[in-house]
């Protein structure tokens, strides 16, 4: 008896340590540079169960941000080279963004070497079924720095 109750506990941890949820990341540390890429890649895998996504980006280039700025920003695939063109009259100040546009769902600061930033949305926000494209809005940097958001179990 005592060592069926044991045999069911280990079972049940077996369990819990397997599941792809406990590798799905909520949080992720990004690091960008001088060049025109993401430390993670055209890839970045979401939990399903995060109730929370935050992004920390750290621009480890020596670059200012009017020459090599960085941002992260997310819309629908479907939106994000529309939003990217409409932010480039936005200047530095307006982190190359149309202002108030429903179509952008996060977007960190853009930074220059040396800075970082951080953004935390709800991730309720977001529909586990669809297509989402995280990518820096400076100008010129889009077309290649840029990937997609998917959700693992
Ligand atoms: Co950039």
């Amino acid at each position: 008896m005592k060592r069926t109750t044991l045999f069911r506990a280990l079972c049940a941890l077996a369990l819990v340590a397997l599941s792809p949820a406990a590798f799905a990341a909520c949080e992720f540390d990004i690091e960008v540079g001088d060049t025109l890429s993401y430390s993670v890649g055209s890839t970045m895998q979401v939990g399903k169960d995060c109730s929370e996504i935050t992004v920390n980006l750290n621009h480890t280039g020596s670059l200012p941000v009017e020459a090599m700025g960085h941002n992260w920003v997310l819309t629908l695939t479907d939106d994000f080279q529309a939003v990217a063109q409409a932010g480039m009259g936005a200047g530095v100040a307006g982190n190359y963004l149309p202002a108030d546009d429903q179509r952008i769902i996060a977007a960190t600061d853009l930074i220059g070497g040396g800075q970082s930033t951080s953004i935390t949305f709800d991730a309720s926000v977001l529909d586990s079924s669809g297509a989402y494209t995280f990518f820096c809005s400076f100008p010129g940097h889009w077309a290649a720095m840029k990937g997609t958001l998917e959700f693992i179990n």
